[in-house]
């Protein structure tokens, strides 16, 4: 059977976030079992990175999307790779959303209905003459429009949509449909229509044969107002007719503090001594007085979601308490200012950089005693399962895939709501931990020990596969 997987970023090539990292995850995981191939955008940092790109079909202009080429390309270890090939949509430097400054393309929504169009046509058989998708499995928003592409030719193809996150919906005007190739008949509740705009994730929620989301609590909670960004309606619809499935992320093998080339010193769950060189490494690294306190981490990117203004309150107790906290991310401005003004009160003993660096993330989860992640809302998480991995305990609000992944006072620390008290309540029982040495070596071995791989996730996917399939075909 031959899957093609559709998204916005890999993080073999560019990402701005977990996105990237599951797309170059659970295709490799799912590789064994099938024909699975990548269809992403030939940003500039793809193109310049894949190698040989052989060009396989031209894709019609339709509407306002303009015609392009596909390439096939192959990643290192043999992934194939479909890449759209078209220089005035995706050769630009920035990240895949948005430019230097921050701001989203001002053509994104040409630029992933491009993505979208593509995946039906390859879905169709109008791209690689020599291979032909039987299922589309769509990430996102960026992605949202290619179930509905198909629907609109009445073609019954299994599409998968995974949510990872509900909060990013590709909204546009409803002057852009004409642009799109939307049928004016869809723009309607029952179709792409989201309080009079037109919503890619919605196109992608509506058409699509199924739904999953990324952990079994965000399934549930994205169900319910205050998590549905709008949407819970019909979310709920579709748990109800058995469409909506949470299948928790895993992690890669690259995550292993025993072979970590990152790191500056490796360690195992068995003897962690390692991990103290990483401590000192980072120490120096964020302007840190060389001390042997419990030692803070926060890497996120700065956004209401992650709860930033949260961990910038809650400092102040964990440095009055004879703790550290490193700080990396980057994101909204008035967060990085406000964590710059932070370091510069608390010299020696807050660091921040503002940034993306995976080498000092790595070791900061290596180095840390504590990874604080009081987000609001958290689909699945990685940075959580990366430290707990690392030895370093989470500090994470109860919900999504924190509440999911971490088990209270066993692996972690969890709160129940996103306010200050409660995140320092969590903050103070970590603290007591720190100061029992045992109980915190055995919480750190419990936290490495977690299981983590993708092999369940993947057969979890498979299921919903064969769902999809028999569903679309019955
Ligand atoms: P999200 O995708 O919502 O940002 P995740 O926890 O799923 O959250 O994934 C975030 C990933 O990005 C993790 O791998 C984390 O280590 C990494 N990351 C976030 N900010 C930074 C940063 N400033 N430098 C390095 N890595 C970062
Ligand atoms: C999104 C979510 C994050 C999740 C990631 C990968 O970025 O915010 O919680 O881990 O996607 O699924």
């Amino acid at each position: 059977q031959s899957i093609l997987f559709v998204t916005s970023e890999i993080s073999d090539y560019i990402k701005a976030g977990g996105l990237g990292e599951v797309s170059a995850a659970l295709p490799r995981a799912l590789r064994h079992h099938y024909d699975v191939r990548i269809l992403i955008p030939g940003y500039r940092q793809v193109l310049s990175q894949i190698g040989a790109v052989e060009e396989v079909a031209r894709l019609s202009a339709s509407y306002g999307i303009p015609a392009c080429s596909l390439g096939r390309a192959m990643t290192r270890d043999g992934l194939i790779v479909y890449v759209l090939l078209c220089p005035e949509l995706y050769d630009r430097d920035g990240s895949p959303y948005v430019d230097s400054f921050g701001v989203d393309w001002c053509d994104n929504d040409i630029r992933f209905a491009r993505l979208g169009l593509a995946a039906a046509d390859i879905a169709s058989g109008n791209g690689d003459p020599l291979w032909r998708a039987d299922l589309l499995h769509l990430n996102d928003w960026p992605s949202g429009l290619a179930s509905a592409y198909l629907a609109w030719r009445g073609q019954r193809i299994p599409t998968i949509l995974t949510i990872h996150n509900l909060a990013y919906q590709g909204n546009f005007e409803r002057s852009r449909l004409s642009h799109l190739g939307i049928p004016d008949a869809a723009f309607h509740i029952e179709g792409v229509e989201f309080y009079g705009k037109v919503s890619f994730l919605k196109a992608g929620i509506y058409y699509s044969s199924h739904i999953t989301t990324v952990s079994s609590t965000y399934a549930q909670e994205i169900t319910r107002p205050e998590f549905g960004c709008g949407l819970d309606g019909l979310l709920r619809a579709r748990a109800e007719e058995g469409r909506l499935d949470g299948i928790i992320n895993g992690i890669d093998e690259s995550w292993d503090p025993s072979t970590d080339p990152y790191l500056v010193s490796r360690f195992s769950a068995e003897n962690c001594r390692g991990k103290r060189a990483n401590a000192e490494s980072v120490r120096r690294s964020f302007g840190l007085a060389l001390n042997t306190g419990p030692l803070f981490a926060v890497v996120s990117r700065l956004v209401h979601q992650k709860g930033v203004d949260l961990a910038i309150s809650a400092a102040e107790t964990i440095v009055s308490q004879g703790g550290q906290i490193a700080f990396i991310g980057q994101g909204e401005p008035r967060f990085e200012a406000e964590l710059q003004a932070l370091a510069g009160r608390h010299p020696g003993s807050i660091g921040v950089k503002i940034g993306y660096d995976e080498g000092d993330a790595r070791r900061m989860y290596a180095g840390s005693d504590f990874l604080l992640m009081p987000s609001r809302f958290e689909p699945c998480g990685l940075s959580q399962m990366y430290a707990q991995r690392f030895g370093s305990l989470p500090i994470a609000h109860r919900t999504g895939g924190l509440a999911d992944t971490i088990e209270d006072g066993v692996n972690g620390f969890l709160f129940g709501e996103p306010s200050l008290n409660r995140f320092k309540d969590a903050i103070k029982r970590g603290l007591d931990t720190f100061r029992s040495r045992s109980r915190l070596i055995a919480m750190r071995r419990a936290a490495m020990k977690r299981p983590h791989g993708w092999d369940r996730s993947a057969s979890r996917y498979q299921e919903v596969y064969e769902r999809a399939c028999h569903a679309a075909f019955a």
